[in-house]
């Protein structure tokens, strides 16, 4: 298999002709329900969207040995939240599949995106699944230096405590050593539209998801050199962006339009090496 592959297609059909746990993360973007039809007449909406995403989540999750992340949005009508993501989960849920806590992907959203009456949209939810505890995980990938020393706010103690987070430098008579990095947390910040997407490219895709959303799930959840699947893989986001961190990456569309879109987004990042 080379860096990235492409292939053309449905990806029901195209995940079926893939092994059992070969794929080390499958991470991606469905066609949001009733959003935009991608010239391809998706239309489906509701309880037909969650079935269609059931069907082809549960092979996502079959072929994946570790972390399996869909990034899913409702619609907002008539002052109504059609609550397909929260749908999507109790039906796999229901199914056997065994859901994480889902993390936020948070961004400054359209104006109005959350009805005339309500907040603006800021966040989509990562629908996640594992078989278990993931093989490979750096859930430091994305960390940050801490923000407190020891002694520091917020807590402020003046008594040493045993797992106390701040508070005295002594922990039963050891110093304490605060982490280098602190745990990034699930709700990941990013930038996005404005020639803030990370490529030009991903302008020529209807709906792309930001290059930070993709670092810091490939970068947390698949190891150095293994294999990132995107089943829509729309301008090629998550495979540029395992292009760039070492990873080898398999990407599905069903447009012949978005393969080559990829193809040139891969392409790209190897013209930064060179
Ligand atoms: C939300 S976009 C993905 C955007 C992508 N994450 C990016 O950053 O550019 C969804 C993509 O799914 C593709 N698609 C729709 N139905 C599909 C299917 N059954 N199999 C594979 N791809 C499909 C569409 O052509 C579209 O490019």
């Amino acid at each position: 298999m080379g860096d990235a592959e492409l292939i053309v297609g449905d990806c029901l059909e195209v995940l079926r002709e893939m092994e059992t746990d070969s794929i080390d993360l499958v991470f991606c973007s469905p066609p949001y329900e009733a959003a935009r039809s991608y010239g391809i007449g998706f239309t489906l909406k509701s309880q037909e969207w969650v079935d269609w995403s059931v069907e082809r989540y549960l092979e996502c999750v079959r072929i994946s040995r570790g972390l399996v992340a869909w990034v899913v949005e409702g619609q907002t009508r008539q002052f109504r939240w059609s609550a397909t993501p929260a749908l999507l989960m109790a039906d796999l849920h229901r199914a056997g599949v065994k859901l994480r806590k889902p993390p936020i992907y948070k961004r400054v959203g359209i104006p109005g995106s959350g009805g005339p009456d309500w907040w603006r949209n800021d966040y989509e939810f990562v629908v996640c699944s594992s078989k278990g505890k993931l093989p490979w995980s750096n859930n430091l990938a994305m960390g940050k230096p801490c923000v407190y020393p020891p002694g520091g706010a917020p807590s402020h103690r003046t008594t040493a405590t045993r797992g106390s987070s701040g508070g005295d430098t002594r922990v039963q008579g050891a110093v304490y050593k605060p982490p280098a990095l602190a745990n990034p947390g699930n709700v990941i910040e990013c930038s996005v539209g404005g020639g803030r997407m990370g490529s030009k490219l991903a302008h020529l895709s209807e709906a792309p998801f930001s290059e930070k959303l993709a670092e810091a799930v490939i970068l947390s959840f698949c190891p150095p050199g293994g294999i990132v699947v995107d089943p829509f893989c729309g301008s090629g986001t998550a495979l540029a962006v395992a292009k760039r961190h070492g990873r080898k990456s398999i990407g599905i569309d069903i447009r012949e339009s978005q393969i080559e879109l990829s193809r040139r987004r891969v392409a790209e990042v190897i013209g930064e090496n060179t």
